[in-house]
């Protein structure tokens, strides 16, 4: 635990997780007052200009800091400040960072910061994968969501109003900087978001992770540092083994999507930004729980483990009914546009014993069983 790693200035001694990849490997630093120290971000790089993208709830909370910090390394320090939410994440918000770059004659080797949530990092990741072909880019995530999972591993995208995060492309950032102290200003119910994805290691790769976290989940809920420094280093730590074997989701990593392909359809189903990703994938867990139930892989005791620890942590645990005359069919139609479909099946990850996941595919009759038993008017 972090808990004894405390320095006499009051600092939590800065971790380091490393993701392994044939073709470049980098580091998550995770620590506490690493925004605004100039070390953070040596051996980045080098380039005659930085440009720091954020939104209007978080620049002004922490973009001068960065912008002070970078300015010690780079002779030119830009921002492109874009709309706050998941409802922005698309390609008129993409846009406006293509204007910044090109407005302001950035060359090739102008290095992107990524500062925000998963929303940010996202569109920042697919911005510097399409700059003149490519851009290096920095993850400085200030989301719990951001910093256990999004910002780590290299899957950039935007949405489509017919599918989430359809339009997009694997770019690995130089560097990822979880900056703990940025999550005290996070609003509870994004913390509860972020415990989503937290919570998500546990069934599908780490059992003794998941007694951790239902030790613990009132520490993590109250914003115990110590808590969460442990929870996001293990959480990358689990990121950064099934990225390192799979990083372009050709089998393994697709357990990551534990819960997210009932989730992804809630979002959108509901309206990008109605429900947090955090909530949709929450209780797609319940019902992906259920649904590893019903097909004999895991006992009801371990499915209403899994419930109770998300109700805990803030979660909803059962999904809103989407369409009040044919709901199943309406998340099946949503499902459908899902990245791991294969010719119009839908596939899903399954706990195949506690601590283990696999993706397959589902008979529509036991999903609309699932559905039915697992949704309600909100
Ligand atoms: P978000 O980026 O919308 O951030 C949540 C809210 O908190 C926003 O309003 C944001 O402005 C605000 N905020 C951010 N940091 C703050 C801070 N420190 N203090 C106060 N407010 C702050 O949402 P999110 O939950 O971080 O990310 C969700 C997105 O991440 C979704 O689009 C999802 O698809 C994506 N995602 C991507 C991956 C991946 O592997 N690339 C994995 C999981 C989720
Ligand atoms: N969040 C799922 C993944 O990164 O693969």
């Amino acid at each position: 635990m972090q808990s004894d790693s405390l320095s006499p200035s009051g600092l939590l001694a800065t971790e380091q997780v490393r993701i392994e990849l044939p073709e470049r490997s980098y580091d998550i630093l995770i620590g506490t007052g690493l925004l605004a120290r100039a070390e953070t971000y040596a051996g980045l790089p080098a380039a005659s200009t930085a440009l720091i993208v954020s939104n209007t709830a978080v620049a002004p909370l922490y973009a001068a800091q960065l912008q002070a910090a970078l300015q010690t390394r780079y002779a030119r320090v830009l921002q492109v400040i874009l709309p706050d939410g998941e409802a922005h994440k698309d390609w008129p918000t993409l846009q406006l960072i293509f204007d910044a770059l090109l407005e302001n004659s950035c060359d090739r080797k102008t290095v992107l910061f990524a500062l925000g949530g998963g929303v940010v990092g996202d569109m920042t990741g697919f911005a510097a994968a399409s700059y003149m072909r490519g851009v290096p880019f920095v993850q400085i995530p200030t989301t719990l969501l951001a910093q256990v999972d999004s910002s780590v591993g290299g899957k950039t995208a935007i949405n489509h109003p017919l599918g989430k995060n359809m339009i997009g492309a694997f770019y690995q950032p130089q560097r990822v900087i979880c900056d703990l102290d940025l999550l005290k200003t996070l609003p509870a119910r994004e913390l509860s978001a972020g415990l989503a994805e937290i919570i998500k290691y546990g069934p599908i790769a780490d059992l003794d992770f998941l007694d951790w976290i239902e030790a613990h989940v009132d520490e993590l809920r109250a914003g115990d540092t110590a808590a969460l420094a442990h929870a996001v280093k293990r959480s990358c730590e689990i990121k950064a083994w099934v990225v390192g074997q799979d990083e372009r989701e050709a089998g393994l990593r697709a357990v990551l999507n534990f819960g997210h392909t009932f989730g992804h359809a809630i979002e959108s189903g509901m309206g990008y930004g109605a429900w947090l990703h955090g909530e949709g994938v929450a209780s797609g867990m319940v019902m992906a729980a259920d649904l590893s139930q019903r097909l004999g892989l895991i006992d009801a005791a371990f499915a209403e483990r899994l419930r109770r620890l998300i109700a805990r942590a803030g979660l909803p645990t059962a999904g809103p009914v989407l369409d009040a005359t044919d709901n199943a069919g309406r998340y099946l139609a949503l499902m459908r546009v899902d990245k791991k479909a294969e010719a119009g099946e839908i596939k899903f990850v399954v706990i195949d014993r506690p601590g283990s996941a696999r993706v397959q595919g589902v008979p529509d009759v036991l999903v609309r069983q699932v559905i039915d038993a697992c949704c309600q008017t909100v």
